[in-house]
């Protein structure tokens, strides 16, 4: 794996949740503060860029060709050519300190996404799944920035990280949105930054951004063991998905500094960075509509 190259430069200000369609060879992405998402299909050169109405956190292709998104506190079907938003289902609209989060579709088709505290303290968040049959359920609770999703290959494992823990657990999955067993498949308490957005390799390695950690690092969920971490000239490291006709580029967001965090001139946070993976990616799975 290496050198890596950006796509888009310092445009946004919490880049997010990369998502690849291979039907029109597109990587799309998104900027949660700066309530928008944008694409780019590979080999193009314009980058195209919708607004939302609210805070978008996760963007995701449909098997019909639609996109669907989570915003502020609802699940969106989204008008691809125009961006229209159309309401399917909300949930926390009594807690306003809250919103959605990152969120994925899983092998079978549903949209899972999780919920967190905007102050970043509370365990107020949950996680929910927005079935493609149309219901929509809450699956676990008591999260404080619910964050990356992903499944094994085998569709039988599901793994999922709070922030604040420092932690990837892994749970058992069925097609019927069950989670059982939940233990503790990662420990990255003595690792840089706290774990954000993540993906899993076709070898069943997990993909982990470092929010202020500078890198996503490549770990066995099976032993715990971290493998390799690909720094990058970006502190806030947040989300990666693989693309490309081989699926073997790594698309990799990022988020400016924040208020909080001391500034540093060379901060290269809120590109899109494109690494070429020595491993090949799963593509991305579609909510079934
Ligand atoms: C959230 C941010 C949060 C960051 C680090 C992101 O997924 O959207 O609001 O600061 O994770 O925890
Ligand atoms: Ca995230």
């Amino acid at each position: 794996m290496n050198q890596y190259e950006i796509v888009t430069e310092r445009t946004e200000i919490l880049g997010e949740g990369p998502t690849w369609d291979s039907r029109n060879q597109t990587v799309y992405w998104i900027d949660i503060k700066g309530m928008h998402f944008s694409s780019l299909r590979l080999g193009g050169k314009n980058i195209e860029t919708l607004k939302t109405k609210g805070m978008i956190s996760s963007l995701v292709p449909s098997r019909s060709g639609k996109l669907y998104a989570t915003i502020g506190h609802g699940y969106y079907r989204i008008n691809p050519t125009n961006g229209d938003e159309e309401l399917l289902g909300e949930v926390e609209k009594d807690i306003s300190s809250n919103r959605f989060n990152d969120g994925k579709v899983d092998p079978f088709g549903n949209y899972w996404a999780g919920t967190m505290d905007m102050n970043e303290k509370s365990p107020a968040g949950a996680l929910y799944v927005y079935t493609h049959e149309g219901d929509l359920k809450k699956v676990l609770n008591h999260f404080t920035i619910s964050n990356g999703l992903s499944w094994n290959y085998e569709k039988k494992k599901f793994y999922h990280i709070d922030t604040p823990t420092r932690k990837v657990m892994v749970y058992d999955f069925d097609e019927n949105c069950h989670l059982t067993n939940g233990k503790v498949a990662v420990d990255m308490g003595h690792e840089d930054g706290f774990p954000d957005g993540m993906n899993m390799d076709s070898k069943g390695m997990l993909w982990v951004c470092h929010w202020a950690g500078h890198q996503v690092s490549q770990w066995n969920p099976d032993t715990g063991k971290k493998l390799q971490s690909i720094k990058l000239p970006a502190t806030n490291v947040t989300s990666c998905v693989f693309g490309g006709k081989d699926l073997d580029q790594l698309f990799v967001s990022s988020a400016k500094l924040t208020d909080a965090q001391a500034p540093n001139v060379s901060d290269m946070g809120g590109s899109v960075f494109r690494l070429k993976a020595d491993v090949s990616g799963v593509e991305t799975y579609k909510f079934k509509d």
